[in-house]
């Protein structure tokens, strides 16, 4: 089957026509989508009512997903692999307040690329749109990590070519106030280092990776790395560099976890917002 691919205008970010996700890709299908993801680092497909199985199966061509955390997840999700990026509780009902995943997921507020925690970390997430707010949905924002890196002065890129970042969730979660992590969670998620600029190897371009779970560089001290990332992730999500997705319900929205940041926007959360997340990994450590 062939796919049409429609670009934004800046190139970052696509539309993908011609395919029904529920059923089956075929391999050249497949190799047409990733090219896709490759080139323009976000791609969105409308109208795709998945379940589990028929969003797993698609991820599942990009390489193997991860398992969660269990304690950072709904009780309504049955698939390990699947987070419930909702503001549902497992009765349901609007989460309140005070509840815990409330607070943990309101950390995707900043600019962040998923699962950066873990070796390997996600090289793509797919997620899928079941319930909207009716009124002002929000969106969901791109950087694009290849286009932010180009832009630099030679100079500077020689300053930043070989230093490496730890991440990790505790980061992340210390930004919104979530500390109370329990065992199981501290021993599947250890602190992760990585190169700050790394190789997309599809595309032969260099890119930033970063985001709210870099914490600090290494070898430098806590603080003037931290200032550091906050500088280069300010540069590198500026207004030319961004791709702005307008949910509807349905859409199926996959990015490059590589080579592209996001970041969640505020709503009025006294209306449903349900949305099904996966991601495949890397098959290697990066
Ligand atoms: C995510 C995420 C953004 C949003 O699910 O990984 O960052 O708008 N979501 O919900
Ligand atoms: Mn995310």
């Amino acid at each position: 089957m062939t796919i049409d691919v429609h670009p934004q205008p800046s190139g970052f970010g696509a539309e993908i026509t011609g395919l029904d996700l529920r059923t089956p890709m075929d391999q050249q299908t497949y190799d047409e989508v990733e090219a896709a993801l490759a080139r323009h680092g976000v791609i969105f497909f409308r109208n795709q009512p998945l379940d589990e199985a028929q969003q797993e199966a698609f991820i599942r061509w990009f390489g193997p997903p991860n398992a969660l955390a269990k304690q950072l997840n709904n009780a309504r999700m049955k698939n390990p692999y699947f987070y419930d990026v909702s503001n549902v509780d497992e009765n349901g009902d609007i989460m309140m307040e005070d509840n815990e995943r409330r607070l943990y997921l309101l950390a995707n507020l900043y600019w962040h690329t998923d699962m950066s925690m873990r070796q390997p970390p996600a090289r793509v997430t797919a997620l899928n749109a079941r319930v909207l707010p009716e009124i002002d949905p929000p969106d969901t924002e791109f950087a694009d990590m290849r286009a932010a890196w180009e832009a630099l002065p030679e100079a500077r890129k020689q300053e930043l070519e070989s230093l490496r970042a730890v991440h990790s969730v505790y980061a992340s979660r210390a930004k919104v106030g979530y500390t109370n992590f329990n065992d199981e969670t501290r021993k599947l998620l250890p602190p992760s280092e990585h190169p700050l600029i790394r190789l997309h190897q599809a595309s032969g371009r260099k890119h930033f990776y970063m985001g709210a779970h870099a914490s600090h560089i290494v070898g430098m001290e806590e603080e003037q790395g931290r200032q550091l990332l906050e500088e280069l992730v300010d540069f590198a999500t500026q207004p030319q560099f961004r791709y702005v997705h307008k949910w509807q319900p349905y859409d199926l929205l996959v990015w490059d976890d590589s080579c592209t940041m996001h970041r969640a926007t505020p709503y009025d959360d006294t209306q449903r917002r349900e949305l099904r997340w996966c991601s495949a990994r890397e098959l290697e450590p990066v």
